[in-house]
């Protein structure tokens, strides 16, 4: 069984200056909720509910959302304004929650190795909070019975038109059933003519724990940073690394257009259901 998740949060979220300025970009709301608390309902649902968070400077928001804000709920408590706090009391009671910190930013791969104090020697799931999925079943829920029928490191894919694929870590892989591929190689955010398909790694893994060694021995890559991407192509060639093209919708919530265009669809379809 798969129990926990890591969510690497040290990110600068530069795109939302000056926003970001001194709020973590994972704390900004998608109406009344932060981006983070959806990851997080996303994990819990897929019964991960232990949670780890790999933090930097300037990040402690994200601690205390997940923890009683005693003086605020002492003052409405009894009133109707409780209410506004059922989702996040809701997700407290399921869940527990971890911080570790990466004290540089030197690439996803380094944070998620930061996470292996909190993670130990298990299958773990990654959720990159930028990343806002809608799904009537969860997207991370669809991986984790993947990895019960497989067993293996899973990341997740959509196809994305050529004009943004050097913006994603690309895969190429054999289809094995429908939406489901062997993979055969990935490479970190290709020029275009370089990619190897237009199928495109989106904000969700689930890993098995030789990922760690893996990172460890994976050296810094595209932008000089230790890329996930690098150890994941690594472990396929050593074992078996699928990639999953999940049924939903995803949003990019790290760039401005994304973000609103989650916005308007979490108010038409989600926000008061
Ligand atoms: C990271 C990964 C990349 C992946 C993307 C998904 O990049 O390195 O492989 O496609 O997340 O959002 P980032 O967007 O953090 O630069």
């Amino acid at each position: 069984m798969i129990k926990k998740c890591l969510f690497p949060v040290a990110g600068y979220g530069t795109r939302f200056l000056p926003a970001t300025k001194s709020m973590p970009k994972e704390m900004l709301p998608i109406v009344n909720k932060p981006l983070v608390q959806y990851g997080v309902e996303e994990a819990i649902e897929a019964g991960l509910t232990e949670i780890g968070f790999v933090t930097g400077r300037g990040k402690r928001a994200i601690a205390d959302h997940f923890d009683v804000s005693y003086e605020l709920e002492h003052q409405i408590a009894g009133s109707s304004k409780e209410e506004y706090l059922a989702s996040i009391r809701d997700v407290m009671s399921k869940g527990s929650f971890s911080f570790t910190r990466q004290p540089s930013m030197a690439g996803l791969g380094d944070a998620i190795l930061q996470g292996k104090r909190l993670i130990g020697n298990e299958p773990f799931g990654v959720v990159l909070s930028d990343d806002l999925c809608v799904a009537d079943d969860g997207v991370l829920s669809q991986m984790v019975r993947l990895y019960k029928q497989f067993r293996c490191s899973i990341v997740a894919v959509q196809e994305v038109p050529q004009e943004d694929i050097s913006k994603f870590g690309v895969i190429a892989g054999e289809q094995m059933k429908d939406g489901i591929y062997q993979v055969n190689d990935m490479v970190e955010k290709p020029a275009p003519e370089d990619a190897p398909s237009n199928l495109a790694i989106i904000g969700r893994y689930i890993l098995t724990p030789d990922i760690f060694d893996i990172i460890e021995n994976t050296a810094p890559g595209k932008n000089d940073e230790v890329q996930l991407t690098d150890a994941l192509l690594q472990q396929a060639k050593d074992g078996c690394v699928l990639a999953y093209k999940f049924k939903g919708q995803r949003f990019d919530c790290g760039a401005v257009s994304g973000f609103v265009d989650a916005t308007n669809y979490v108010y038409e379809n989600v926000y008061g259901k």
